[in-house]
């Protein structure tokens, strides 16, 4: 049952300027959490509210679970500042999840800046769900791509592990510092142009800032090519009781909706999102 649990904290790395990765002890959400979920931590005694941060990697067998996020403000300020055997209160799994493209599709994975923290956990997922020899699929749907998107070369943070599995990324910076010369949307376009990318046979899958997604979602829908994006509000409560997170979504009748980006997301069909 999903109640709030102690996790304890075993390790922080710094691993750019603001960011930390951190590895917590708590069997519950290391066992049950998937790619696109998120946990809701309390970051201390003195604060009202959780904060939402992505699950990054788990070790069911060790029960933990690693977290990678950037400094902002009070709250993600003490959690970086946690010592070693502290515990926080943590509420997850929560939310939905990244799903499996459907046969005949590869997985185009699109992260910016720290939206790349699921996307990694989601290319693990595929890596051993598809290669599964009951799957079927073909070497092309076996192979996700992964492009990443920084401001500069030394704001990038590579995802850890993913070279183990063969699965590498393809780099844009806004500055040019580091690979394609533009903004990550910028570059899946431009594989759509040249060919490496076909609408046809892809799905995409987004995670991080807003304007990034809206961009995202211009881009596929112009191209017909199915989008998931992952989207981020800040969370009073986490699972669907304050509505303090909504966005605005159509279904093409005309009429929008309200959905919770906690409860109903936080990963969307970019299609319904009115950005
Ligand atoms: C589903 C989900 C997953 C997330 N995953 C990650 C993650 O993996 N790593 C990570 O670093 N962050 C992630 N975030 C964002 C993270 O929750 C916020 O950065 C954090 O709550 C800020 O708390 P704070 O107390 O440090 O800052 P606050 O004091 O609350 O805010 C500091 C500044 O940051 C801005 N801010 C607050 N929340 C957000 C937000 N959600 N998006 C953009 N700006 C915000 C505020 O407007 C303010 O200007 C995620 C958010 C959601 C909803
Ligand atoms: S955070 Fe309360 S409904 Fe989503």
């Amino acid at each position: 049952m999903n109640h709030p649990r102690p996790a304890a904290l075993l390790w922080t790395r710094q691993v750019a300027r603001d960011v930390f990765h951190q590895r917590f002890a708590e069997p519950y959400i290391a066992r049950h959490a998937r790619a696109g979920q998120f946990v809701h931590l309390l970051p201390g005694t003195r604060h009202l509210f959780r904060r939402a941060l992505s699950v990054y990697a788990t070790d069911a067998k060790a029960g933990t679970f690693d977290v990678l996020h950037q400094v902002l403000g009070e709250g993600t300020r003490c959690l970086s500042q946690l010592k070693k055997g502290q515990t926080v209160d943590a509420l997850g799994p929560l939310g939905n999840q990244f799903l499996v493209p459907d046969p005949g599709r590869r997985a185009i994975l699109v992260g910016g800046g720290l939206g790349m923290a699921p996307l990694r956990l989601f290319a693990l997922e595929l890596n051993q769900k598809l290669t599964k020899r009951s799957s079927r699929r073909t070497a092309l749907e076996r192979t996700p791509i992964l492009l990443l998107g920084t401001r500069t070369s030394s704001l990038a943070i590579a995802p850890f592990e993913l070279g183990g599995i063969g699965i590498r990324a393809s780099w844009a910076s806004d500055d040019g510092s580091r690979g394609f010369h533009g903004t990550v949307v910028a570059l899946l376009a431009d594989q759509i142009a040249d060919g490496r990318i076909v609408p046809e046979q892809s799905v995409v899958y987004g995670c991080g800032p807003e304007p990034m997604m809206a961009g995202l979602a211009s881009l596929c829908a112009q191209h017909h090519l199915p989008c998931w994006v992952s989207l981020e509000r800040s969370m009073p409560c986490g699972y669907g009781v304050c509505m303090g997170c909504v966005i605005r979504t159509q279904n093409g009748t005309g009429y929008e909706t309200f959905k919770r980006v906690c409860r109903d997301g936080p990963v969307f069909d970019s299609a319904q999102i009115v950005f």
